[in-house]
């Protein structure tokens, strides 16, 4: 079977001014981070040969609901595509994000996988996403792909101060991934996060020094990049929603949400036993 694909188009800027929480509120965001890292962990415990994205799902679906929370992704509305049916994005090998969990999709030794999970607790957001190597087979380069994917996420991360610039943190990442032959996605960005999933400011994962909006105390918003082993171009398939990369590379993604401190950065979705590659 052929598969209809269409040409990602750039995500449009987010109007509006960025969102600067109070100390109450970044209470309430530091509960949706945690518990969103306490998703990925119990996740990562699930993730070997054999398993299915759809079995991924339902147990993001049902710690989600045990919590007393929801899932942003289910049924989340974007222009031109149905009404997102799982609870957390799943994306094996070439796709990029915003894969779904599928019976059908058993994950085999040798696959890696991205899982995107975005629970809304007390009323925020907390976004995070991981990617994991399945099995033992796993090829030395998608490894380091997703090793990689990680640094060039933490050194985003260490970009972010207050005075600082959306620009700041893309070129931190591009520079590095770019130097070392991969392909930066254009076409997905992070974003504002809080009482909405999406909101400005946009964070694109390439940028130039200086350039953009300032990072300001109080701004909570995530740093996603997808790095491919290929061109950084993406296409969607047929189903409204799965991004590919369109050369057929491998990508690989981490996703933190952070806030803006005084002092520099807090890290709102740490894992448990987490420490920073760099
Ligand atoms: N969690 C994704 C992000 O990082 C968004 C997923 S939207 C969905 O922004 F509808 F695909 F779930
Ligand atoms: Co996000
Ligand atoms: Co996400």
């Amino acid at each position: 079977m052929v598969k209809r694909i269409r040409k990602s188009r750039a995500r449009p800027r987010r109007p509006g001014p960025s969102p600067r929480l109070g100390p109450a509120e970044i209470e309430e965001m530091r509960a949706a981070g945690r518990f969103a890292a306490e998703l990925l962990d119990a996740v990562a415990e699930r993730v070997r040969p054999g398993v299915s994205t759809g079995e991924l799902d339902r147990l993001v679906e049902s710690l989600t609901r045990a919590r007393g929370a929801r899932s942003a992704p289910h049924g989340y509305r974007s222009a031109g595509a149905p009404p997102f049916p799982g609870h957390c994005c799943t994306s094996v090998n070439d796709v990029v994000c915003h894969g779904i969990p599928d019976d059908a999709r058993v994950l085999r030794d040798g696959d890696i996988v991205n899982v995107d999970v975005t629970p809304v607790l007390g009323g925020f957001h907390g976004d995070t996403s991981r990617t994991f190597a399945v099995g033992d087979s796993v090829s030395p380069r998608a490894r380091q792909l997703i090793a990689d994917a990680r640094r060039a996420l933490w050194l985003g991360i260490r970009a972010v101060l207050p005075g600082a610039r959306t620009g700041d943190i893309g070129h931190a990442i591009a520079s590095f991934a770019e130097s070392r032959g991969y392909g930066v996605v254009r076409e997905f960005t992070g974003h504002g996060v809080g009482r909405q999933f999406h909101t400005a400011p946009t964070i694109y994962h390439y940028g130039r020094p200086g350039a953009g909006e300032p990072l300001l105390p109080g701004m909570t918003f995530t740093i996603e990049p997808m790095i491919n082993l290929g061109h950084w171009r993406t296409q969607i398939l047929g189903d409204g929603w799965t991004a590919v990369t369109a050369d057929g590379s491998l990508s690989a993604q981490w996703e933190h949400t952070l806030l803006v401190t005084e002092e520099g950065v807090e890290v709102l979705t740490l894992g448990s036993g987490e420490t920073p590659p760099l």
